[in-house]
C-alpha cells in the first residue's frame, strides 16, 4: 500500500476543469471553470494554509508545539486546520462575525479557538479581526501569525503551485483568467505565473460592490468601503497580496445578483459552490458580454456551497434579505394532490 497518499494534505490540488453550457449560452465565448471546492477540506484556502505552515515550518518561525493564529473567513481557517491536525499544532482563528455559522462550527469541530469581531468597524478599529489578530499574535507565546494578506507565501503559493498546475491542464491554451479578489493571493499568483507562459494573457479581476479595490485599481484612490453581504471577496483596504499591476480589468458584482447566480449554477450546472463562484462565474459572463470576438475564459470556483446551505441555498435566508426567491410550485402543487387523492397523511 506504499503507493497511496500518505496524509489529506497530499491530496490537495489538482482539482477538475470543467465547461460552463447553459449559463453560458448567450455568449460566444467558452467559459470554463475550475473546481477548487474539491479540495479536502473544501476550499481553494486548502492550499493556501498548506503552503502558509510548511514553510512557517521550515523557517523555524512555527516551532513543536506552536500555535498558529490567523484572521480568515473561515476557509484558510480549515487548510491551516488540516495541517495542525495532522501536524499536532493549535490554532486560533479570528473571524468577522458577518460569516456563516457553518463556517465557524468547521473551524471549532477541528478543535481551533474562534474569536468572532465585529464586522462593521474599520480595519485600524481594536476590534476588526485584522486588530484582534495582530493583539493575539503579540500577547500569544510561541505563535506565529499567517497573515495571509500580506504574507508573501500566499502568492507563492498561487504562483508556484495553482498558476503551473492550470497551465498543465489547459496547455495554456485559454486567453482570459478570471478570479474574485480578497487576499489577492489567488489572482495576483496564479495570474503572474500564467502570464508568463500565456501570451497576451488578460487577467480580469472581480470585485463586489461596497469593497474599494477595483475602484482603487482605476484611480489609485484609497476611499471607504461599505458593507456587503458576500464572504470572501472584496475588502476595506489594500493587502500586499493584491498585485494591481498584474490585473488587467476589474468586473463588478453585486451581493444579490451573486447569489442567483450562485443558485442558477447549482440548478441548471449541478455545481454546488459557495458566492463567491458565483459572483466569480457572474464576473466571467459579464466579461463575456463585452467581448466582440469569442474568447477562452477560465475562471476559479473558491469554495464548496455546503459552507453556505442555511444562508444561499435557504429560501427563508434569501427572502429576509430582501432578496427574489423562485419557488416552481406545479411539481409541489401535483404532490399535494396526489397525496390528497390517496387519502396519504403525512
Ligand atoms: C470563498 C472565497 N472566495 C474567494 C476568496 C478570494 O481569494 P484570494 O484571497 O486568494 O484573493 C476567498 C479568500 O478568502 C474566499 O474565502
Amino acid at each position: 500500500m506504499k503507493h497511496l497518499n500518505k496524509t489529506i494534505l497530499d491530496v490537495i490540488g489538482n482539482t477538475p476543469i470543467i465547461k460552463i453550457n447553459k449559463l453560458a449560452k448567450h455568449v460566444s465565448s467558452d467559459i470554463y471553470v475550475k473546481l477548487e471546492f474539491m479540495n479536502p477540506g473544501g476550499s481553494i484556502k486548502d492550499r493556501l494554509g498548506y503552503v502558509m505552515c510548511k514553510k512557517a515550518v521550515e523557517r523555524g518561525q512555527l516551532k513543536p508545539g506552536g500555535i498558529i493564529i490567523e484572521a480568515t473567513s473561515g476557509n484558510t481557517g480549515v487548510g491551516i486546520s488540516m495541517f495542525a491536525a495532522i501536524h499536532g499544532y493549535k490554532a486560533v482563528f479570528v473571524m468577522a462575525d458577518k460569516q456563516s455559522q457553518e463556517k465557524i462550527n468547521n473551524l471549532k469541530a477541528f478543535g481551533a479557538e474562534v474569536i468572532t469581531c465585529p464586522t462593521n468597524v474599520a480595519p485600524e478599529d481594536p476590534r476588526s479581526y485584522y486588530s484582534v489578530a495582530a493583539l493575539m499574535a503579540k500577547e500569544i507565546p510561541n505563535s506565529v501569525f499567517m497573515n495571509q494578506y500580506d504574507n508573501k507565501d500566499n502568492f507563492a503559493c498561487h504562483y508556484e503551485w495553482t498558476g503551473p498546475e492550470i497551465f498543465e491542464q489547459t496547455r495554456g491554451e485559454f486567453d482570459v483568467y478570471c478570479a474574485g479578489v480578497g487576499t489577492g493571493g489567488t489572482i495576483s499568483g496564479t495570474g503572474t505565473y500564467l502570464k508568463e507562459k500565456i501570451k497576451g494573457l488578460k487577467v480580469v479581476g472581480v470585485d463586489i460592490e461596497g469593497s474599494i479595490l477595483a475602484h482603487y485599481h482605476k484611480t489609485k484612490e484609497v476611499i471607504e468601503g461599505h458593507g456587503y453581504v458576500l464572504e470572501g471577496i472584496g475588502e476595506d483596504f489594500l493587502p500586499d497580496n493584491v498585485k494591481f499591476d498584474v490585473i488587467d480589468e476589474f468586473v463588478m458584482v453585486k451581493d444579490e445578483e451573486s447569489f442567483q447566480m450562485t443558485r442558477r449554477m447549482l440548478k441548471e450546472e449541478g455545481i454546488y459552490a459557495g458566492g463567491s463562484c458565483g459572483a466569480a462565474l457572474l464576473g466571467a459572463i459579464r466579461y463575456a458580454e463585452t467581448l466582440k470576438t469569442p474568447k477562452r475564459i477560465l475562471t476559479v470556483l473558491p469554495d464548496s456551497g455546503n459552507r453556505y446551505a442555511g444562508r444561499i441555498y435557504n429560501d427563508q435566508w434569501m427572502r429576509e434579505k430582501g432578496y427574489q426567491v423562485n419557488t416552481d410550485t406545479k411539481t409541489q402543487d401535483l404532490i399535494q394532490k396526489i397525496l390528497k387523492n390517496a387519502g396519504v397523511k403525512l
